[in-house]
């Protein structure tokens, strides 16, 4: 496979397939394992990620990319083969998360700051020799207006961070997937996520380009533009769909690699009846896919339930909604098709 950076971004977003974010952090896989009723170990976490890598109809035919944390890239099969071999296998390439997690930030209460630049380059090369051929770095804005939340630092350090982090990744040879994720937590309405989002990618884009970073080997991974939870609307797939979609075309370069979203805690047939809607209203100058993680794990962890015996189940559920959201990337996706299953 080329080793260009837009090659690799054009694979990524390859017609009808998407990424598999699979890189919880060991605390937030926890929190997934509790609610299933499995203890988080390192082997408990190893079964469970073999379990969705060797899903093989899933892999082979709707999945691009799987985002890996740092445990389980270094991680090995219960038969001694590494993981990343098992993705590189199924034809998927390995990526990373290099991020160290969204900290307070210091003089702004409610903004958080991406912190994990220090010694990037080094874990970077580590990770290439590892064969990561791209990156994750998720910047988090929330939103809280009564409170003056997002502030424009907290948006501009976020996006200086995610410049820094993108210029690191093209030296390494590694494609940086961008993340630049306005939470859909809050009690805003679907207009006020279209604001800051639209403040967060202007001001992303300026930084790229001032880090001298070659759009064509960049991703971009952002939110939907939604209501948000707490204001008790759920958006329409065709309100979702114009104002994701207005959004872009005002603020996203069309150079870029290409979009692949995060599902951000919409239920799993939102997730997908959203994206098919985006695509349904193209054509569009980017490809826009799915790197879900919970909108494409929440189905398989619960049909695993930590036992060897539902191995099967659970790749099988993990194979309908690959399979969903492989239609909803292509624009071909309806409601019935959920019901086959
Ligand atoms: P969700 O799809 O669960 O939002 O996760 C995607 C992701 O990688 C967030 O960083």
């Amino acid at each position: 496979m080329s080793e260009r950076l837009e090659d690799i971004a054009a694979a990524m977003v390859a017609d009808g397939k998407g990424l598999l974010a699979a890189d919880e952090s060991s605390g937030t896989i926890k929190k997934r394992f509790d609610v299933i009723g499995v203890e988080s170990t390192a082997d408990s976490r190893r079964d469970y990620r073999e379990m969705m890598f060797r899903a093989s109809e899933a892999m082979t035919k709707y999945i691009s990319g799987v985002i890996l944390y740092d445990e389980t890239i270094h991680q090995k099969a219960a038969d001694g083969t590494p993981l990343v071999d098992i993705i590189k296998a199924s034809g998927a390439i390995p990526g990373i998360k290099v991020d160290a997690g969204a900290k307070p930030l210091a003089g702004f209460p409610g903004d958080t700051i991406t912190e994990g630049l220090d010694g990037l380059r080094e874990r970077l090369a580590d990770y290439y020799k590892l064969g990561a051929r791209f990156a994750k770095w998720r910047a988090v804005i929330d939103i809280d207006v009564s409170k003056g939340v997002p502030s424009a630092t907290s948006i501009g350090s976020n996006a200086h961070a995610l410049a820094r982090y993108a210029a690191l990744c093209q030296e390494a040879g590694i494609v940086p997937i961008v993340e630049p994720e306005v939470l859909m937590d809050g009690a805003h309405d679907i207009d006020t996520c279209y604001e800051i989002s639209k403040a967060t990618l202007t001001k992303l884009y300026t930084e790229l380009y001032a880090a001298r970073v070659a759009l064509e080997g960049t991703i971009l991974k952002p939110n939907m533009v939604l209501a948000g939870k707490k204001s008790g609307k759920v958006s329409s797939p065709g309100e979702v769909a114009e104002k994701t979609i207005k959004l872009f075309r005002e603020t996203v370069p069309a150079a870029i690699g290409g979009i692949a979203f995060l599902s951000g805690g919409q239920s799993d047939e939102e997730a997908t009846a959203n994206l098919n809607a985006i695509n349904a209203i193209g054509p569009h100058p980017w490809k826009l896919t799915f790197s879900y993680g919970r909108a494409l794990q929440a189905a398989p962890q619960k049909a695993w339930g930590g036992k060897a015996a539902n191995v099967a189940a659970a790749q099988a559920a993990f194979a309908h909604r690959a399979h969903m959201n492989h239609l909803a990337a292509l624009g071909q996706w309806q409601p019935k098709l959920e019901q086959a299953a």
